[in-house]
C-alpha cells in the first residue's frame, strides 16, 4: 500500500513538473525558451556580453550562464548562473588577447531547466572596440592656450599598446562660434600649444582620438573652455635665456681653469726671444722721419691777446621790468 501511495506521488510530480508545469521530464534541453538579441561588444576594450530575456517568460526566475571562445580556442566559461542581462568577460579571471576574435553565448535556466545556447555576433577586439572620449584640460598662456590630453583608461592593456599609431584630432573655436571651427588631426603629443588665437577671447577645445587599426574615431571628449589674455613674453623664454648665459659662463669658467696652464704658456711664454730679435727690435729706428721729429724743436704758437668788456646794457629781466612799468 505505502508503495503504491509513493508511486502514485512519484508520477505526479514528474507529471507536473518541478515548478508546476506539466512536463514529461524533469531536464529536457529547449524547452525553456533561449535569450534573445545576444551581442558582443566593447568599449574600451573590455568584452561585454548582453541579451534580453527570453520571449516566453518562465514562470520562476530565470538563471543565465554565458561562455565565450576566440577564433582559436574552444568554448570557455564565462559567467555562470547569474540574474541579470549582461557579462563583462574581459572582469573573469581569462585571459584575453587584445587583437583577438571573440564569439560568446548564453543559455537561461530556470530550476532545472536549461535552454539551447544562443550565439552572438563575433568581434575583434581592436578594431571593434569604441574608444572612450580622452579627457581634455585647457591652460591660458597670454595669447596662448595649453591643451592637456588624457588617454581614456582600457580594460585590456593601454591605447598606446594596442594602437601603434594614435592622433588626436584637436577641434577648437570661439566661444559661441562652433560653426566656424578649426581642426587639426595630426597631433601626436598629448600636449599641444594653440598659439594662433586672438588675446582676450574665450575658446572651446573638443579633441577625438584616431588610430589606424579601428575604423571609428573616439567617442568625443566634452568641449572644455578657457579665455586667452593679452600677448605678453612667455615667462620661460626669459628663464632658457638666463639659463644659456649662466651656462656660458660656468663653461668659460671651467675651460679657463682646465687649460690654464696652457694660457698662462700663451699669455706669458717662458722662452725668450732670440737675442738677434731682441737687438733688432730694440734698435732705434733709422727712418729720416722720425730722426727729423726728433730733432725739430716744438712749433711756435702764434696767438693774438683778445680782451672782453661788458656793454652795460640792461639784461633780458631787467629790460622786462621796464616794459612792466611802462604799461
Ligand atoms: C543557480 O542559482 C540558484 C540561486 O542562486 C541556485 O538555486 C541554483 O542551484 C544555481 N544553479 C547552479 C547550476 O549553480
Ligand atoms: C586566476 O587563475 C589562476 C590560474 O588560472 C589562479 O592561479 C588564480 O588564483 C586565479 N585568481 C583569482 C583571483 O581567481
Ligand atoms: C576632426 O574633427 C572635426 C570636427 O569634429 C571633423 O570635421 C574632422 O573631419 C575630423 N578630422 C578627422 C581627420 O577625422
Ligand atoms: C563605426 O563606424 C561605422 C561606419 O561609420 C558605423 O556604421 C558604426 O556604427 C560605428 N561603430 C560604432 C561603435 O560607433
Amino acid at each position: 500500500m505505502a508503495v503504491a501511495i509513493c508511486a502514485f506521488i512519484w508520477t505526479f510530480t514528474t507529471i507536473l513538473g518541478p515548478s508546476g508545469n506539466l512536463a514529461l521530464s524533469p531536464v529536457v534541453s529547449g524547452v525553456l525558451s533561449t535569450p534573445t538579441n545576444v551581442r558582443l561588444t566593447s568599449s574600451n576594450m573590455n568584452l561585454m556580453l548582453t541579451w534580453d530575456s527570453p520571449d516566453r517568460p518562465a514562470t520562476s526566475q530565470v538563471y543565465y550562464t554565458t561562455q565565450f571562445k576566440s577564433s582559436v580556442s574552444d568554448f570557455k566559461v564565462g559567467c555562470v548562473n547569474i540574474s541579470n542581462l549582461e557579462c563583462d568577460l574581459s572582469q573573469l579571471n581569462v585571459s584575453i588577447f587584445e587583437y583577438g576574435k571573440y564569439t560568446g553565448r548564453v543559455r537561461s535556466q530556470s530550476g532545472t531547466e536549461s535552454s539551447t545556447w544562443e550565439e552572438s555576433n563575433q568581434i575583434t577586439l581592436d578594431k571593434d572596440t569604441i574608444i572612450g572620449s580622452p579627457i581634455v584640460s585647457l591652460s591660458s598662456n597670454g595669447a596662448a592656450i595649453e591643451v592637456t590630453i588624457k588617454d581614456p583608461v582600457f580594460t585590456i592593456s593601454a591605447l598606446r599598446k594596442v594602437y601603434h599609431s594614435v592622433n588626436y584630432n584637436i577641434t577648437y573655436w570661439e566661444d559661441g562660434w562652433r560653426e566656424k571651427a578649426r581642426s587639426n588631426s595630426n597631433i601626436q603629443q598629448n600636449r599641444v600649444v594653440l598659439n594662433d588665437l586672438d588675446p582676450w577671447t574665450k575658446y572651446c577645445v573638443q579633441v577625438q582620438i584616431i588610430t589606424e587599426r579601428n575604423p571609428n574615431l573616439s567617442i568625443p571628449s566634452a568641449a572644455v573652455c578657457e579665455s586667452t589674455t593679452t600677448e605678453e613674453e612667455v615667462p620661460w623664454v626669459a628663464a632658457v635665456g638666463t639659463f644659456c648665459i649662466v651656462a656660458l659662463a660656468v663653461a668659460l669658467v671651467v675651460v679657463a681653469v682646465v687649460y690654464r696652464k696652457h694660457m698662462s704658456h700663451f699669455l706669458c711664454p717662458k722662452d725668450a726671444l732670440p737675442q738677434h730679435l731682441k737687438e733688432y727690435l730694440l734698435a732705434p729706428p733709422i727712418s729720416s722721419m722720425y730722426l727729423a721729429m726728433r730733432n725739430s724743436h716744438p712749433p711756435d704758437e702764434i696767438y693774438h691777446q683778445v680782451s672782453i668788456i661788458a656793454d652795460g646794457r640792461p639784461t633780458t629781466e631787467g629790460r622786462k621790468e621796464n616794459l612792466q612799468q611802462t604799461a
